[in-house]
């Protein structure tokens, strides 16, 4: 995150004697990207964040391809993914390539019994039902719909649900997530013409700090393993921090949408970036004001992009048949665009209600046996005419 955020206490000068009431030296630790040179945060915790009493063993997560190298359309029904008490058995990895991991989960049960972490991954986790508390070694966030979580790798977390109906669309990302570069100014700062700034961006608010020793469970992703390991001290024993690197959050219902006279592009849509793939949300907006413009979009050819939409509200005007919840996936190379009668359908008409996510990956996506089981396996046939 390209702005500071300072939280609970710290010293004056960094790298210098910071005591405990006590008298005994708090434990500072550099939480740091891109080796030195990246975003950085300083913490200071009640124990040293080293004590490692135990590894238990280890187990893959790694997801189970069924079709490597696709070529076909494809519509997912998401909600049919089945809920599962567990946050971590509830993920389900629905498309994958070497930078990116796009998975749906449904989580019944708060994380009560152990902390996660992964250390392979950003996580962008966006919530289309559920509300609660993020909890993180960082300060929470409260969540709600609508709400995209940004969790850079290697944060510790738990997440508390209000209740068992959760829907949630993560991207676990190899390559860092960042805002879009071309709405920062040299400074970081985001610029007039971006469609959120700083003030749509929810800072962690609240430091969870225990000082209590024991055995403490961190299920611990790595290379596509999660590890069991068994801490001396509680993970969430920060009494502050200050620097860049800490999770954050933002409602999509706070990105401001750019119009205009004529169809825009999705990059008007962009949310996030990596070197890898980009995020874009697509909002409730007023359609272009041309008096022959055509709302709907035109065919278009993504040749080098994979282009994955996570319809999650309101009326899709470009698809037919297409629900809250539903992916589509429109592989590299093969054009798309909307289903027949979707182009008349769209001319007047001067608003929308449509929210999605895209994610449009660079490389192509393979197809798990987990998104086959709620696959349309027809979708791709549906451009044709009746
Ligand atoms: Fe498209």
């Amino acid at each position: 995150m390209p702005f500071y955020h300072k939280l609970g206490k710290i010293p004056h000068k960094r790298h210098t004697v910071f005591k405990k009431p006590d008298g005994s030296l708090y434990s500072e630790q550099l939480f740091g990207t891109i080796g030195f040179d990246g975003m950085s945060s300083n913490s200071y915790h009640e124990h040293r964040p080293t004590q490692v009493k135990e590894i238990r063993g280890s187990y893959s997560v790694k997801p189970k391809v069924a079709t490597a190298n696709n070529i076909k359309s494809y519509r997912f029904r998401g909600f049919q993914v089945i809920p599962h008490p567990d946050y971590l058995e509830s993920r389900k990895v629905m498309l994958t390539n070497s930078d990116v991991d796009i998975i749906l989960a449904s989580p019944q049960q708060s994380t009560d019994d152990y902390f996660y972490k992964n250390t392979d991954a950003d996580e962008l986790i966006f919530i289309h039902k559920g509300s609660g508390k993020l909890r993180t070694h960082l300060g929470n966030l409260d969540f709600k719909y609508g709400d995209y979580l940004l969790i850079p790798r290697g944060v510790i977390y738990k997440f508390d649900f209000d209740d068992e109906n959760n829907r949630l669309f993560i991207v676990e990302s190899r390559r860092p997530i960042y805002t879009p570069k071309r709405y920062r100014n040299y400074f970081g700062q985001l610029l007039e013409h971006s469609p959120f700034c700083e003030r749509d961006l929810r800072q962690p608010y609240e430091l969870e700090t225990n000082d209590e020793k024991g055995d403490f469970l961190i299920k611990v992703k790595k290379q596509g393993e999660i590890f069991d390991m068994i801490y001396a001290t509680h993970p969430f024993d920060v009494v502050g921090y200050d620097g860049y690197n800490y999770p954050y959050a933002f409602s999509i219902h706070d990105f401001e949408p750019i119009t205009g006279r004529i169809h825009q592009p999705p990059p008007v849509h962009q949310t996030f970036e990596t070197d890898a793939f980009v995020v874009c949300s697509f909002c409730p907006r007023k359609y272009d004001y041309h008096p022959e413009s055509i709302p709907a979009p035109y065919n278009h050819s993504n040749i080098d992009s994979d282009e994955v939409l996570y319809y999650v509200d309101g009326d899709f005007m470009s698809r037919n048949d297409i629900e809250a919840g539903h992916i589509s996936l429109h592989p590299a190379g093969i054009p798309h665009g909307p289903h027949p009668g979707a182009v008349e359908r769209s001319i007047g008409q001067t608003e929308t209600e449509e929210l999605a996510v895209m994610v449009d990956t660079f490389k192509p996506l393979m197809v798990t046996e987990e998104a086959m089981k709620i696959a349309d396996d027809t979708y791709h046939k549906s451009w044709l005419d009746h």
